[in-house]
């Protein structure tokens, strides 16, 4: 990309990070602004960012504060980043609390990208693990299809598992597009993630992430119980959120007991853990949910599922029921 861009006359100042939670933070977005306050980038220069989700984020948010904004162009490299990180404008990094706790993505801005350039024959170079956690979002998106006005996504998903599983490159391709098209959609109505948005808007695609989230950053959790492979991926730690989602939500009689089963067997089925050993006491995961950025003062804000394919937001769910979501996880 970097000879494509030079060959055709730009200038360019390449600034390269490696990739994890632990780096998504202000140091690093600070490092990066003087960096760019360095060169000759100037207010109309964009910002091009190569790589998966965490590129995006931090990149994005440096081009939304950059001489107040800058243009962005998001190129992502990830399964994730294609159908997620790089599409609605969400950018930021995470903040680590004075106690020393990592909370994610609690400072960042809205800044649309100019343009997204997804080129999927950069999913090649991909491992296993970076495509399973890739098809973690997609499962996301088919769990709330329905109350988006995509209904088909999921029945696509399943009818396609097969070449899903072996990364058909034209049938990867298709997944990429239906995902994006159903993101557009929400983001579309919804582009600032309003509180009181009807039924739902863009906050329906955090299903997962509240309990994801508080996972996500624990050091020492892995999805195979091998330290080797901690800390958890984003895909991983929202595979397990949404199992904790949905057992929550069956507790509380919010859908049919087999929901939770069917996501498991949608997991299972591409290899994303629905358990994992090692998380902390309850009450320690519900009080990293309480900074959740959908916290809405002393309450959570969860959106958990009603049926296979349908999601809605709960302010009032219990600690009992958060429990049992919580401990349905543990392996
Ligand atoms: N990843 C959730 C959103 O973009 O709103």
């Amino acid at each position: 990309m970097i000879g494509s861009l030079q060959s055709a006359g730009l200038a360019t100042t390449i600034e390269t990070i490696t990739p994890s939670e632990s780096v998504k933070t202000l140091e690093t977005f600070g490092h990066l602004l003087g960096a760019i306050a360095g060169s000759s980038h100037g207010r109309v220069d964009p910002v091009v960012s190569l790589g998966g989700g965490i590129v995006c984020d931090i990149a994005g948010f440096v081009a939304a504060s950059y001489r107040r904004g800058v243009p962005v162009i998001q190129c992502p490299s990830t399964l994730l980043a294609m159908v997620d990180a790089s599409v609605g404008g969400k950018t930021g990094v995470n903040l680590t609390l004075d106690g020393g706790g990592l909370m994610k993505n609690l400072v960042g801005a809205f800044h649309q990208p100019r343009l997204v350039c997804a080129d999927i024959a950069l999913l090649e170079s991909l491992s296993d693990r970076h495509r399973r956690s890739g098809l973690s979002e997609c499962i996301k998106h088919a769990f709330i299809c329905k109350s988006v006005g995509h209904d088909g996504l999921g029945d696509w998903m399943g009818e396609h598992l097969e070449s899903i599983k072996a990364f058909d490159s034209a049938t990867i391709e298709q997944l990429v597009m239906r995902n994006v098209a159903l993101k557009a959609t929400v983001v579309a109505r919804d582009e600032h993630e309003s509180p009181d948005a009807i039924e739902g808007g863009r906050m329906l695609l955090n299903f997962g992430h509240t309990f994801g989230h508080a996972i996500e950053t624990l050091p020492g959790l892995s999805p195979d119980a091998d330290g080797a492979n901690a800390p958890l991926h984003h895909g991983e730690a929202v595979a397990l959120g949404m199992v904790a989602a949905c057992r929550c939500a069956e507790s509380l009689g919010m859908c049919a007991p087999t929901t939770g089963d069917s996501l498991v067997a949608m997991l299972d089925s591409v290899g994303l853990p629905s358990c994992v050993a090692g998380l902390p006491t309850t009450d320690e995961i519900v009080e990293r949910m309480g900074h959740d950025k959908k916290a809405i003062g002393s309450s959570i804000r969860l959106v958990l599922a009603t049926g296979v394919g349908q999601c809605t937001i709960v302010d009032d769910a219990s600690g009992d029921a958060m429990g049992v979501g919580i401990d349905s996880i543990r392996a």
